[in-house]
């Protein structure tokens, strides 16, 4: 913990925050982790906000039985959110109507029920299933490079696969993407900590809130239209278990889908964009992944500790936690920069270096405990079979260009990258 006077560290701590924010940080973050680490953990009352960076006081905060992912408990959101409602029924309107969060952010029973009834398609054996489906999508993808000879690692690559796959998986027509890829790139923004950090919302609020109403809208009218004609898909058994009895709603069928929808669309992209920079900067990394495709986990998992496409997750303390010597206290927000925990020398052997051949992967990347990722075995073949077929088919390629990041924060991820092939 920081030993400076009490109002000094919280002020220099709130500028290391800011600077989280700034998007100058957001092509390299790891300078900015490492600043991080190098305080230890930052406790800051007036926030009710406590921050850790060290791969061990993140680990056990995401095994800690009073860690909660409901938001609304935490003291600084029931503040806020009294404030607001104040504000809009001053003149006699009624309290805006609730809708349930996605799974991702609730604590038991609700999340275990929730998870459980998603859980089911995504069981390794019906994630295997997808394997022909995921290679063929990928192939496709590839003769297309082939043709121009250079690629956008996002667009032409790295976005398609994933999407084409949720969109399979939960039922939702191909057809309608390009309409909800925006409000799913919206919403992914929406997990950034700017209110938290800044007291404001980051620019651009009413467009998040109206992409989030205009994406539940979309969903119950599918909803409407699988009822009479349902097919093997997600939504469709989702939709025969709220009509056999009262296990979930038609609202938390929605808000299953949106949580499901956004983390198809923003996290493996990311993944496998990440893998391919990482494996272009050092050359000997693609050849030997196209060489030899049993390779491919390695640089999955290797990449998820050297380049995490989710940087930062968020608990809140259910009662007083005591994590290495800081004391949490009960309902203040807990931010885990995995960036930085990952970057821990004190777990890592050389951890600035990307080296997929190191013995052990206890990265955090996909989390850990109660909420660990529901997608990993999809997200794990889906770049697998993406990343050896990519790099056997050009053994060549190199970088056209220097890679442009998106805004998020906490989802960061490339917008855009040229290769030649
Ligand atoms: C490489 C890609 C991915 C990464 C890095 C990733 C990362 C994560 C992480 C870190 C968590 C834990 C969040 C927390 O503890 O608060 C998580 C949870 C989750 N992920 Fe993923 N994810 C990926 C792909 C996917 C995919 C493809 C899906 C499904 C379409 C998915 C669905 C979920 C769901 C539903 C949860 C919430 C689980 C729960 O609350 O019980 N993820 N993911």
């Amino acid at each position: 913990m920081t030993t400076a006077p009490p109002e000094q560290a919280e002020a220099e701590s709130q500028g290391l925050l800011l600077q989280l924010l700034d998007p100058a940080n957001r092509a390299d973050p790891y300078p900015l982790a490492a600043q991080f680490r190098d305080r230890g953990a930052m406790l800051l009352p007036e926030m009710h906000l406590a921050v850790f960076s060290s791969y061990r006081d993140c680990d056990e905060i995401l095994r800690h039985p009073s860690s909660s992912s409901d938001r609304m408990k935490s003291t600084a959101a029931q503040e806020q959110v009294k404030a607001q409602i104040e504000e809009l029924t001053k003149d006699g309107a009624p309290p805006p109507e609730q809708v349930p969060p996605g799974f991702l952010f609730l604590d038991p029973p609700d999340h275990t029920r929730l998870r459980k009834l998603a859980g089911k398609a995504f069981a390794p054996k019906v994630v295997n299933a997808l394997r022909p489906d995921i290679t063929a999508l990928v192939d496709g993808l590839l003769d297309r490079i082939a043709e121009k000879g250079s690629f956008d690692v996002v667009e032409d690559f790295a976005y398609p696969l994933p999407v084409a796959v949720i969109c399979r998986l939960l039922g939702v027509p191909l057809d309608d993407e390009p309409q909800f890829s925006h409000a799913s790139g919206l919403l992914a923004q929406a997990l950034d900590p700017f209110v938290m950090f800044t007291g404001s919302a980051s620019d651009g609020l009413q467009e998040r809130l109206d992409a989030g109403a205009w994406l539940r809208g979309y969903l119950h009218g599918l909803i409407e239209r699988r009822r009479s004609r349902p097919g093997d898909d997600l939504m469709s058994g989702l939709i025969a278990v709220e009509e056999s009895g009262d296990q979930l709603t038609e609202e938390e069928i929605v808000s299953t889908c949106v949580l499901l929808l956004v983390a198809g669309h923003e996290t493996t992209v990311n993944l496998i964009g990440n893998a391919i920079l990482a494996m272009l900067r050092q050359s000997s990394q693609w050849s030997a992944l196209g060489a030899d495709a049993n390779r491919a986990s390695a640089v999955i998992e290797e990449s998820l500790r050297y380049d995490p496409p989710v940087q930062m997750l968020v608990r809140i303390a259910l009662s007083d936690m005591l994590i290495g010597d800081a004391i949490v206290p009960e309902g203040d927000v807990i931010m885990l920069l995995l960036a930085a925990a990952h970057r821990d020398a004190a777990e890592f052997d050389r951890p600035d270096v990307f080296d997929p051949d190191r013995e052990v992967f206890r990265h955090l990347g996909l989390g850990r405990g109660a909420h660990y990722c529901l997608g990993a075995p999809l997200a794990r073949l889906e770049a697998g079979v993406a990343l050896s077929a990519l790099t056997a088919r050009f053994p060549n390629a190199r970088l056209g260009s220097e890679p442009l990041y998106k805004p998020n924060v906490t989802l960061r991820g490339l917008s855009a990258l040229t290769v030649e092939v």
